[in-house]
């Protein structure tokens, strides 16, 4: 989604400001631009729809040059991706610039009552409408005219401001959507997303909502609505520059798969001993008084939840309810004595899964979050002693990957923790769940080793245009995450099915020369599982199945191909497997060209609904 950039310093702000852009460009866009403050005052604009490669193009020919400035990656939502909806956007006497996350809810109105006082817009933003109201109200202070605009303003923003009559200064103010400053040596950073920061610094200050920071060369001030100096800390960010840089790798999405031993080693050794469960945000009396769990996310993040519910069910005993969150937030639910609700993020910012956690939190429901992002929106609505954290490092690529596999180990972790605390998991299963978890790590890396055959596989399959993903119980959590993982990256048709559901319609779409990708883990269902296998490759779909060690002799004569994973306890059994599923997405995409860190029209974090 959109990112912002701003720079206020000695050099060049320029080069800066497109630097700060592409580390944020991983979030997906349609078009970017700048505003520089030039020597003589006047705010120079370029921007252009498309990819950074043609911003840079047109600064080649129109270059700009000035020490300040703010910069736009735009992710379109009012008005087509183009030139003229493209951001910095200007007031209309083309003296203040405007970039902008996030919806304008009551931009109609707005728009129309500045159309009625006589103003002429040139696109159709939500944007433009903020710069226009900003240069009509101005009179001499803009953090005067930011805090009185606050006042008018409806849904959630990040807004970043530059005037041309207020040299030295930027400008910005936030609600709902994230903005973090920092401060070096003569210098100042503004961005929406701290990897944008990290190459500057790595301690950050991150805004609140309803703040407004005026940055400097001198530093950053913090200002609460009603215009009082807020004085605040900056935060260490332990993810350095590195992690979040592609390491020699091909694409982000292949160096974060690789990275997944490390994450989940990291969210394990955490603190959080199954067998002390002090660390989880419930105590002993809340957990053996919960009724129900209900869990609320989006995306990959959802699948983790959906995982989560069979761990939930199998080891606390606890009834589960998964939904996405933008369906949740409008369903009016039910709040239940003695629930508790978890919201799932990889970012902490996805709007839909923010406004759930608040939905539950006002409708009374005992809330925490699961999070990779410290200091985000949803750690902060959550609390964050009601945060828990995985360790999957910055994940850039939009399609998730480490972030799924750390959430769905921490929601097993979560699962015999609570299981202990509510007496239904005896201490030996308990002991038994740690151990593999410890071991997991070692496993995935194991699992890694399937790569190549993985590339060849989809050399083989790259003609399939269908391609189904089936499991019964955490397997078809599995196939749902497979299923997405390959739409995203490669724009296949692909769609998960209950192994068992597969006869009561889906059975009507295989033929020949469609794929069937099973996920065979759990022993319990494995002959169901290969009876449903027998009726796939009798209408002559092929088969790909993934399968432990201990349960390939069995699979191999049902299947026509099969990749074979370690053996770990049943409950991890999924993780692994998502493995190869994950590399294969990635491969079916380089083989169909598709550009695997930005998938068209897809956001890494969808902060509108
Ligand atoms: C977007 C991303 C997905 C992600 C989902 C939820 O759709 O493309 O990869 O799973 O948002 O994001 P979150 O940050 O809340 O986990």
């Amino acid at each position: 989604m959109c990112g912002i950039v701003g720079y206020i310093g000695q050099r060049p702000a320029a080069d800066i400001l497109l630097h700060g852009l592409e580390s944020l460009s991983y979030r997906g866009y349609d078009s970017a631009g700048i505003a520089v403050r030039e020597e003589n005052g006047t705010v120079a604009v370029r921007k252009s729809s498309g990819k950074l490669e043609r911003l840079k193009q047109l600064l080649k020919v129109q270059p700009v040059s000035g020490c300040e400035g703010i910069g736009h990656t735009r992710w379109a939502t009012h008005g087509e991706p183009s030139d003229v909806n493209a951001h910095p956007h200007t007031d209309e006497s083309g003296r203040i610039a405007v970039v902008h996350n996030g919806i304008i809810e009551n931009y109609d109105l707005l728009r129309s009552r500045l159309e009625a006082a006589g103003a002429v817009l040139k696109g159709q933003t939500d944007t433009e409408v903020i710069a226009c109201l900003l240069g009509r109200m101005y009179g001499g202070s803009m953090l005067d005219t930011l805090l009185e605009l606050q006042k008018l303003l409806q849904g959630r923003y990040a807004i970043a401001v530059m005037c041309g009559q207020e040299p030295g200064r930027l400008f910005c103010v936030k609600s709902g959507s994230p903005l973090v400053a920092a401060h070096r040596e003569g210098e100042s950073f503004l961005a929406s997303d701290i990897p944008a920061l990290l190459f500057h610094s790595r301690d950050v200050l991150i805004l609140k909502d309803r703040e407004t920071a005026v940055l400097t060369n001198e530093g950053v001030q913090v200002y609460d609505e009603n215009g009082r100096l807020c004085p605040r800390e900056t935060f260490h960010v332990a993810w350095s520059q590195e992690s979040a840089e592609k390491n020699g790798y091909a694409h982000y999405m292949l160096k974060e798969i690789h990275e997944q031993p490390i994450a989940l080693e990291k969210t394990f050794e955490r603190g959080n001993d199954l067998l002390r469960p002090e660390w989880l945000p419930v105590d002993r009396e809340t957990a053996r008084n919960l009724k129900k769990v209900t869990i609320a996310a989006c995306g990959t993040a959802y699948h983790a939840g959906v995982l989560a519910k069979y761990a939930l069910e199998t080891l606390a005993r606890l009834p589960v309810e998964v939904e996405t969150a933008g369906e949740y937030r409008y369903r009016q639910p039910v709040a239940q004595k003695n629930e508790l609700f978890i919201a799932v993020s990889q970012s902490g910012e996805t709007a839909d899964t923010l406004a759930a956690l608040e939905e539950a939190r006002k409708n009374g429901v005992r809330s925490i979050a699961i999070c990779n992002t410290v200091g985000s929106s949803i750690a902060r609505a959550a609390g964050e002693a009601n945060t828990l954290y995985t360790c999957a490092g910055p994940e850039i690529a939009v399609a998730s990957t480490k972030a799924y596999l750390t959430q769905a180990e921490l929601f097993v972790m979560i699962s015999a923790a609570l299981g202990m605390l509510r007496g239904t998991l005896p201490v030996q299963r308990a002991l038994e769940i740690r151990n593999a978890l410890n071991e997991l790590p070692k496993k995935a890396r194991q699992t890694l080793l399937l790569q190549e055959q993985i590339r060849q596989l989809c050399e083989r399959f790259s003609h399939c245009e269908h391609v189904f993903f089936t499991g019964r119980g955490m397997d078809y959590a599995l196939a749902m995450e497979g299923a997405l993982k390959l739409k995203e990256v490669s724009y296949l048709f692909s769609e998960a099915y209950a192994a068992g559901e597969l006869k009561h319609g889906p059975i009507a779409l295989l033929q020949s020369g469609r794929l069937v990708v099973a996920g065979i883990t759990q022993p319990h269902v494995m002959e169901k599982m290969l009876a449903n296998l027998q009726e796939i490759r009798a209408r002559k779909a092929q088969v790909l199945a993934i399968c432990p060690e201990k349960m390939a002799d069995r699979v191999k004569p049902h299947t026509d191909e099969m990749l074979v994973i370690p053996d770990t306890d049943d409950c991890l059994a999924p993780l692994l497997a998502a493995v190869p599923m994950q590399l294969f997405a990635y491969f079916m995409a380089r083989i169909r060209g598709c550009d695997v860190d930005q998938p068209r029209n897809l956001a890494k974090s969808v902060t509108v609904e």
